[in-house]
């Protein structure tokens, strides 16, 4: 009898405890934190995305000591090969989550290539009501001193924590914390890479615990949780590719195979404050006249805000204010989907 009541008392206890944690869901999408080489000594030449969810959850059983677990795949790709379908995809589970009262935040494993673009993505498309963390790794799982393991430790501590509620889309990876606007990949293989360099982190993640910088430094930017862009429902974004500007390159051929293949806008990563080798920019000038493109100028340089003079300004083109090319691509795929109006653009560039 003793031991029944003991038993009870057990059994009511482990799910008091269960109920007391939060219940975070982890969105697995593959990447090198996913990853597996042959050596331990291997950091490149591996496949990402070859280990599946559950294995990742079960390699690193103090998160159990937090939150309440439960993984799902929603795919096992390099993330160079990200697409707008799984974005779509993801997008889509993430708005149930959002509305699911059972959940109380989502941490997203991702490739690091991309994760800057999918980040931004999502921070535009939804209602972070909750907290959203992706993180990554840049050693494969299997290497010596792999950095997967705390990340995704410190992702589901951010994604839990109290001090993340009000915050969205985050990205956390290295003990840091960033805006998912700001955050860029700037090193190939160190695993030091993300930085925010209009802004800087956020916070930091120390021993588990989320500490926030001061409000003050934290842009404007960084947190807004309602969906600026309503995507419900779309099955596809509008096509927006990107033309880099170097030395000697005056050609339209890039150009004009974009737009041949049906590119609805273009980005021009240019050089220094966003310049665009004058043949290039006299073809783009003709095709906004005959508003057969919209062009937002970018820069190549990685940070810094793109002025336009007012001659710009009445040709047509759009500043893609301190946005790097790629995360002016989500952007301007975003507006389209809403209007045209090259005014309309530029608010949109002015204020996301
Ligand atoms: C990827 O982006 O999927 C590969 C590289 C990485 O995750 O660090």
């Amino acid at each position: 009898m003793r031991n029944i009541i003991y038993g009870v008392l057990l059994m009511i206890s482990l799910s008091v405890n269960a109920l007391a944690k939060p219940h975070i869901v982890i969105l697995a999408t593959g990447g090198t934190i996913a990853g597996e080489a042959k050596s331990e000594l291997a950091t490149t030449g591996y496949k990402a995305g070859s280990i599946a969810i559950d294995t990742l959850i079960n390699a690193v059983p103090e998160m159990k000591e937090i939150a309440n677990i439960s993984g799902e795949q929603i795919a096992n790709i390099d993330s160079s090969n990200m697409s707008d379908e799984i974005w779509l995809k993801l997008y889509g589970r993430l708005s149930e989550l959002m509305e699911d009262s059972s959940v109380d935040g989502v941490v997203i494993t991702h490739g690091t290539d991309t994760m800057e673009e999918s980040a931004y993505f999502l921070s535009l498309v939804l209602d972070a009501k909750k907290p959203i963390v992706l993180t990554g790794a840049m050693r494969p799982a299997s290497a010596m001193s792999a950095d997967g393991a705390k990340n995704l430790y410190n992702a589901l501590a951010l994604a839990a924590s109290k001090e993340a509620r009000s915050r969205g889309v985050m990205v956390a990876i290295n003990d840091r914390i960033f805006s998912p606007r700001d955050v860029t990949k700037t090193h190939t293989l160190n695993i030091d890479t993300f930085k925010s360099p209009n802004s800087g982190e956020i916070g930091y993640i120390i021993d588990g615990k989320a500490v926030f910088n001061t409000l003050s430094q934290v842009s404007p930017k960084a947190a807004f949780k309602k969906a600026a862009f309503n995507i419900k429902g779309l099955k596809s974004l509008p096509k927006v590719d990107i033309v880099y500007t170097y030395s000697n390159d005056g050609s339209k051929v890039a150009i004009e195979a974009f737009l041949g293949a049906g590119s609805k806008g273009i980005i021009v990563a240019g050089s220094g404050a966003g310049s665009i080798h004058q043949n290039q920019k006299d073809y783009l000038i003709q095709l906004l006249k005959d508003k057969k493109l919209v062009v937002v100028k970018s820069s190549r340089v990685g940070s810094g805000i793109v002025p336009l003079s007012s001659e710009e300004v009445a040709q047509g083109f759009i500043s893609a204010n301190n946005l790097n090319p790629q995360k002016a691509r989500v952007l301007l795929m975003l507006s389209l989907t809403k209007t045209k109006d090259i005014k309309e653009i530029q608010k949109y560039f002015n204020m996301y």
